[in-house]
């Protein structure tokens, strides 16, 4: 393994000095310069002077009494220095905190008071990741399917988003978050682990353990299984931001089927993603509860990545679309077509619609992934090719 170098900010003295040796022990790191200041702005001298040593790894420290100036200081060195991987030591005990220092481009998120065998395991991760072509320094993105309302429709949304997703970029991840696992059963599988096992084992989660526990579709989509039996025993949201950390160092899209789950994993979920994708039937029952759900979800986040997808969607006389997204406050972002035997058959097979050739619904979800896609500038060739033969 190559020797990383790696420049550290942290307003405390004391921490600095620390950090500073506990870099130097894990003896696969050097640390090349140490700021005591945060750079306010994108042309602060502190980021040209760290530039200068062309560092491998920025560790920013997040103090109790300074969690604004460290998370702004995480935003421009991730801008400003986009070659260097940027990692947060901070408390493990804030959720949201964790969410805002992964928003602002953190690769990896170290627990304060931190040890040289944390350090060692996030360096070794960061060069096992460098080392698969396309994921240097870039972090894959979260699309979470959440129902309006039990039935409408999520799992199948899910696996066949993901399996489009997958034959568009081939770094696919499909993660069940429902409360009773149904994804292995739409694509065949029989998974040894799941998700459960991935949080058990967070404490050395890197992407060579977490592949370990997915199950690998033929499709080449990798599946985190969810449960097989209900479960009483909830892992906390901090854990659910963690093997999030992990995930989207791994893979370049993640789709969490999260159906009826409505606790704060799904909250904490929904704040990391792209977008949350409602599944809503066009009655007036669903559409209610969309609307509670948005509001439950969307509370202690940014309310702008909901939107709805209408599933078994066929023309209602009186349904006013534009009445619905006013009084939910999220659009219409997508119709899927109501074809149920061609998807109750792909279910009972366990062969998802979107590996049966063209059909009106498979066209469908792949325009989805289309679209989710379309500001990615390298899948656009891919998709391209993936929607001429469809
Ligand atoms: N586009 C569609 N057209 C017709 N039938 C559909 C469509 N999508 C889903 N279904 C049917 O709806 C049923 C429920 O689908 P699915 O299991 O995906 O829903 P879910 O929302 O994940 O359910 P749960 O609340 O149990 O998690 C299935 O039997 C499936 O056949
Ligand atoms: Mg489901």
């Amino acid at each position: 393994m190559p020797e990383l170098s790696v420049a550290v900010f942290a307003t405390d003295n004391d921490q600095r000095a620390v950090l500073q040796v506990l870099v130097d022990g894990t003896s696969v790191a050097r640390t090349v310069c140490g700021n005591a200041t945060m750079p306010l702005a994108p042309n602060d001298p502190v980021i040209r002077k760290t530039r200068g040593f062309a560092p491998d790894v920025i560790l920013v420290d997040i103090a109790k009494d300074s969690v604004t100036a460290a998370l702004r200081a995480m935003e421009l060195i991730h801008q400003e220095i986009p070659e260097a991987a940027v990692f947060a030591v901070g408390p493990m005990t804030q959720p949201q905190l964790i969410v805002s220092a992964m928003r602002a481009g953190v690769r990896e998120y170290i627990e304060r008071p931190t040890t040289t065998t944390d350090l060692l395991e996030a360096f070794v991760r960061l060069t096992s990741t460098r080392r698969k072509p396309g994921r240097e320094n870039s972090r894959g993105k979260v699309f979470t399917i959440v129902n309006a309302k039990g039935g409408s429709g999520a799992t199948t949304v899910a696996v066949n988003l993901a399996l489009a997703l997958e034959s568009i970029h081939h770094s696919t991840a499909l993660v069940d978050l429902a409360p009773l696992g149904h994804c292995a059963l739409h694509l065949n599988l029989k998974p040894a682990f799941g998700v459960s096992d991935a949080i058990a084992n967070l404490h050395r989660l890197d992407s060579s353990l977490l592949d370990s526990f997915m199950a690998r579709h033929n499709s080449g989509l990798q599946v985190l299984a969810g449960a097989a039996t209900p479960t009483a025993i909830e892992p906390s949201a901090s854990d659910f931001a963690r093997l999030f950390d992990t995930m989207v160092g791994s893979f370049h899209y993640i789709v969490v089927d999260a159906s009826s789950r409505l606790d704060s994993a799904t909250r904490l979920v929904g704040n990391l993603s792209e977008k949350v994708l409602l599944i809503a039937h066009a009655d007036v029952a669903t559409l209610w509860s969309a609307g509670r759900v948005a509001q439950y979800l969307g509370e202690s986040g940014a309310r702008d990545r909901f939107a709805l997808v209408l599933n078994r969607y066929r023309k209602v006389p009186g349904f006013n679309e534009a009445e619905t997204e006013a009084a939910i406050g999220s659009p219409v972002l997508w119709r899927i077509p109501n074809q149920y035997f061609a998807v109750s058959a792909a279910i009972d097979r366990g062969v998802p619609v979107m590996q049966q050739g063209s059909t009106e619904i498979s066209r469908s979800i792949a325009g989805l992934a289309e679209y989710l896609t379309k500001d990615d500038l390298d899948v656009k060739r891919a998709a391209w090719s993936l929607f001429k033969t469809v």
